[in-house]
């Protein structure tokens, strides 16, 4: 009977410290809720983690494995973060190891809501470093950061989204996008003001994708899933962006950081990186996008004018 007893015991702590090591197990396991991305460099396969998709502090968790699937060899991981709507410079931090082949850092790389472009410099003994760049959307708090724009803000995709604009959305939205188009006097809520609503900074791409494809429940404003396919819905996305560049152009000409959504400054140290390597992550990157987009908005600007002179009785 006693040994009963003690062969019970015995069991229930086994148990204990079983559900104890995986709860820990669990816990140790960090990141879970975030979202992860990996790309392939050569023969090793790059993770980047992020434990949240909002903007604030935030912890970037990285996993270098080789072909075998194995923690690879890597001496430093450094990070590097540029925003992809708006040239707000490049920040970098040296991430700290905490494990074979996976890195860390902690703090406020992601000032505002927008698409990112994150870039992970893989310093290996006796090799070249090897640069291994992600995008990623980051959202405004209480909102979602939804799925990333596959679309480039090129002419024929604005085009496309303006097309689609002036046959389903100017009625309530208005043909400059200030929300006051003919059917939208009497609603309530009245449609937003997109030259204030889509200045980079304030919503993700894919925030306003999900906005169109879902409504609005209690307003004017409908799903649009079953009309639009979600190519149109992308380049109307993508369209209702240059109401928003406008208005960053024509009220900050250098477009300075923070100017859009009132957001802090990066604390990385900018610095970090020389000179030679952060002019390349630049042309690469931030400010190759934005030249890009930037020439495509004024064109289309201009395009739209002449439209919307053609439509008497919208303006
Ligand atoms: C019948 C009028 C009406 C039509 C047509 C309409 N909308 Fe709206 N839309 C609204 C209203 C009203 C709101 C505000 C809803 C709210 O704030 O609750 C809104 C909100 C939005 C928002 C959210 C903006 C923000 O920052 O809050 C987006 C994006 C949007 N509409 C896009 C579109 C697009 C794209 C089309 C065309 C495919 C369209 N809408 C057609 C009335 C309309």
């Amino acid at each position: 009977m006693r040994s009963w007893r003690i062969l019970a015991v015995v069991a229930l702590l086994v148990a204990a410290v079983a559900v104890g090591g995986w709860l820990l197990g669990r816990s140790a396991r960090p990141l879970a809720s975030g979202v992860a991305r990996t790309a392939q460099a050569g023969d090793l396969s790059v993770t980047v983690r992020l434990d949240d998709t909002v903007v604030g502090t935030r912890v970037v968790d990285v996993a270098v494995d080789d072909a075998s699937g194995k923690p690879a060899d890597v001496g430093a991981v450094r990070l590097s973060f540029a925003m992809a709507d708006m040239n707000m410079g490049v920040s970098e931090v040296v991430a700290q190891p905490v494990g074979a082949g996976r890195f860390q850092a902690r703090g406020q790389f992601f000032s505002m809501a927008g698409s990112w472009l994150v870039q992970a410099t893989l310093v290996r003994d006796g090799q070249e470093p090897l640069q291994v760049p992600f995008r990623l959307a980051i959202a405004a708090p209480g909102e979602a950061s939804g799925p990333l724009n596959p679309l480039a803000a090129d002419a024929p995709t604005i085009l496309a989204g303006q097309k689609l604009y002036l046959a389903n959305c100017v009625t309530c939205h208005g043909p400059n996008g200030r929300g006051d188009g003919p059917s939208a006097a009497t609603l309530n809520p009245r449609p937003a003001d997109f030259t204030l609503h889509m200045v980079p900074g304030k919503h993700t791409d894919g925030q306003v994708f999900l906005w169109i494809k879902n409504g609005f429940p209690n307003s004017a404003m409908q799903a649009w899933d079953k009309r639009l396919t979600e190519q149109q819905i992308w380049q109307l996305v993508t369209y209702l962006r240059t109401f928003g560049q406008a208005t960053v152009a024509q009220t900050t000409p250098n477009a300075q950081p923070g100017a859009a959504g009132g957001a802090a400054q990066p604390v990385a140290q900018p610095d970090a990186l020389e000179p030679a390597k952060r002019e390349e992550l630049t042309q690469d990157g931030a400010a190759w996008l934005i030249a890009n987009q930037r020439r495509a908005i004024e064109d289309v600007h201009a395009r739209r004018d002449a439209v919307v002179r053609l439509q008497p009785g919208e303006g």
